[in-house]
């Protein structure tokens, strides 16, 4: 009974320190809810003036995650549309090819991290721990 008791009050307990541990920090992480505004909640691609263009011609066979995995030079990205044409049915982007791969190039370079991540720690002073 008593072991019963204590498991119900463990149990609030939990429940009460989770309830305001979210109150405190908020539900979403701020990293996330950074990037929410300028990334397509649907696509998760970033959003900026030739959004639609990339949009119709890029996620029209797989998801943008492909894209969004990715990060490569302008040149690069040229080559692998190039791959797709080659291989896989990719239609001729015409005049568009310009706008998606500025956008390409833009948002996906491979300076940009694929994850946001804390920036690495500076000048940390280790210690060793006492025995
Ligand atoms: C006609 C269909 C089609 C369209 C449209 C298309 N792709 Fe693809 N793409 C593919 C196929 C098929 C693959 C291979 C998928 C796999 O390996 O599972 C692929 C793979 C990729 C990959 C992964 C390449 C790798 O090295 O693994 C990237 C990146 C990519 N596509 C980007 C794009 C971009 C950017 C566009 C817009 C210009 C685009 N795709 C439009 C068919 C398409």
């Amino acid at each position: 009974m008593i072991k019963k008791l204590l498991l119900i009050i463990c149990t609030i307990g939990l429940f009460v320190a989770a309830v305001q541990r979210e109150q405190k920090y908020g539900t979403k992480p701020s990293s996330t809810q950074a990037l929410a505004d300028s990334v397509d909640a649907e696509t998760g691609l970033a959003l900026d003036p030739h959004f639609a263009i990339v949009k119709a011609q890029c996620t029209g066979c797989h998801s943008p995650k492909l894209i969004l995995q990715h990060r490569f030079t302008r040149d690069e990205w040229l080559s692998k549309i190039r791959w797709m044409q080659r291989n896989h049915k990719l239609w001729d982007l015409g005049e568009t090819e310009k706008t998606v791969l500025d956008y390409l190039a833009k948002h996906y370079a491979p300076n940009q991290t694929a994850y946001s991540r804390r920036e690495a720690l500076r000048n940390v002073k280790w210690y060793p721990l006492e025995k």
